[in-house]
């Protein structure tokens, strides 16, 4: 079931998300060579906490760390540790900020120092994936629309799309109905409603598809260990707009049809 949000249950995941792009803003200073993830983690926590909210990342389904840092050929859920980021690394920050029960989730793949072109690459169309997505989230379209536009983007581009993993319904709870896939799929395609609340988010593959769980039972990287990225906003649906919750941007980039 859909969940709907109104104006005052909008507002109290704006202020979630609020402090989700303030801890990014910090996290994304912190991220250079050397630094391990695990200082990442903690920084993220501390932050989060000091704003009285919490990272719901923390023990949900027993996931040991408050954030998510996959590194190159991680995709998504990589734990915080010893590991330093080294020049030339793409990393990825997933992070989901629970304030008063009201849940925001935000990923971002970060260069560091300077990359090569094809990973550049990577980022640039994983990114446009994610807002060709986010503008075809609009009221009278389908979940299939933000679907179509990522998957056909990272086509284009000669990348692919992870399957195993869609966007979701977010808000009142980490994920929530309707799932969003970012490939063509046959499952449920609901029409889109003033008051969705949904977190969009593209993992995109340099090489093959295939993804697989490592024996930490959570880190998931590509079968054939090329690149991945993920970029992922909390989005607002409205009657005449889509408003991006989770922008680092100062102001907040708004849609209209
Ligand atoms: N951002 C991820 C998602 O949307 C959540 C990470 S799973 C966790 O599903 F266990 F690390 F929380
Ligand atoms: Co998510």
């Amino acid at each position: 079931m859909i969940k709907l949000k109104n104006s005052d249950e909008i507002e109290k995941i704006r202020d979630s998300s609020f402090i989700l792009i303030e801890t990014f803003q910090g996290l994304k200073e912190l991220v250079r060579e050397g630094i391990t993830t695990r200082e990442l983690n903690a920084f993220a926590r501390g932050f989060i906490e000091k704003r009285g909210a919490k990272p719901w990342f923390l023990g949900y389904l027993n996931y040991p760390a408050s954030i998510c840092v996959s590194i190159n050929e991680e995709v998504i859920h990589g734990i915080p540790g010893k590991r330093k980021l080294k020049k030339g690394d793409i990393v990825s920050l997933d992070l989901g900020v629970n304030l008063k029960e009201y849940y925001s989730d935000a990923a971002v793949t970060l260069p560091v120092g300077k990359i090569s072109k094809e990973r550049e690459k990577l980022l640039s169309v994983t990114e446009e994936c994610l807002h060709r997505g986010i503008s075809q989230a609009v009221i009278g379209n389908r979940i299939s629309h933000i679907s179509k536009a990522i998957y056909f983007h990272a086509q284009k581009n000669g990348m692919d799309v992870v399957r195993q993993y869609c966007g979701h319904g977010v808000g009142f709870s980490p994920h929530e109905d309707p799932q969003v896939p970012n490939y063509v799929s046959s499952g449920p395609n609901p029409r889109l409603k003033a008051g969705m609340v949904l977190a969009l988010e593209p993992m995109i593959n340099t090489g093959t598809w295939e993804v697989k769980v490592l024996e930490d039972q959570w880190t998931v990287v590509t079968t054939d260990r090329k690149d991945s990225a993920h970029f992922e906003h909390t989005i607002v649906i409205h009657k005449d707009r889509t408003e991006i919750l989770t922008s680092l941007n100062s102001h907040r980039s708004i849609f209209c049809k």
